[in-house]
């Protein structure tokens, strides 16, 4: 989509020259017009369609969402006991703002930068969100989105900020989705974080996917501990970078 790759690269431009709030800007205006233009004539199982096929589900079970267990799983993926008072948190994949609402709800971060390279999941989650809780976090000043590639936006952030934590549930998964799962993204997350910094990673219950990627953390010189969902084998690893 030729728009959609002229906004990534306004994005990109303005992250480069540290402007958080004018990419949030611009990033807000598309996903509106994609909102008005597409998602305000669907149906609400068009959207819920939609919401499962870019994300991959978010921790409900069913055809029925839940926030209940699907806000479980966001906290345990958010993991916003590790936020400290005031940190900058960086969330690859907003979604539909779960990981938002429990981070800027249980935490009290001054910045919140999230990427999401889906415009319509990002004009659901601004303006059409089954969840009025999320939708509501994801319109919380310290809240900046970007309509961006995950890859290209750490990249172009190296050496213009440091991070207290990340929150890295890109997906759906690693195996759906495996180039934001290789060691040299893991590294670039690593290189972002402060020393002491924390990330949370969506590993998800591929057995394989969840030593390799064990592995790598730990190479990279994070401590790991391994959370699960209470009643699937699905992973999360909270994980602390060396101070
Ligand atoms: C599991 S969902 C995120 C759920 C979200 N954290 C929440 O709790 O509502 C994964 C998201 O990653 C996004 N994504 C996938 N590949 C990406 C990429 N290369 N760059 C940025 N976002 C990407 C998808 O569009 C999707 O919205």
């Amino acid at each position: 989509m030729y728009l959609k790759d002229q906004i990534e690269r306004i994005v990109l431009f303005n992250i480069a020259r540290g402007s958080f709030r004018l990419a949030d800007n611009i990033t807000r205006a598309f996903a509106y017009r994609v909102y008005r233009e597409v998602i305000a004539k669907l149906s609400d199982n068009e959207i819920f369609e939609l919401i499962d096929a870019v994300t991959g589900g978010l921790g409900y079970k069913g055809k029925e969402l839940d926030p209940i267990r699907m806000s479980y799983c966001g906290s345990i993926i958010a993991w916003p006991e590790a936020i400290p008072s005031g940190g900058r948190v960086l969330e690859i994949g907003t979604g539909i703002g779960r990981t938002c609402y429990v981070a800027t709800n249980w935490a009290k971060p001054s910045l919140y930068v999230t990427v999401d390279n889906s415009p319509i999941i990002l004009a659901i989650a601004l303006y059409r969100n089954p969840i009025s809780a999320y939708q509501e976090a994801l319109h919380k000043e310290v809240v900046k989105i970007n309509l961006c590639d995950a890859i290209k936006i750490v990249n172009v952030m190296r050496g213009i900020i440091k991070f207290d934590h990340i929150i890295h549930d890109g997906g759906p998964n690693p195996q759906r989705n495996p180039r934001l799962f290789n060691k040299e993204f893991l590294r670039s997350l690593y290189n972002l974080l402060r020393e002491g910094g924390t990330l949370s990673l969506f590993v998800g219950r591929h057995k394989g996917w969840q030593d390799k990627l064990f592995t790598t953390l730990r190479e990279l010189g994070f401590e790991v501990h391994s959370v699960s969902f209470p009643d699937t084998p699905v992973l999360v690893f909270h994980a602390k970078k060396k101070a």
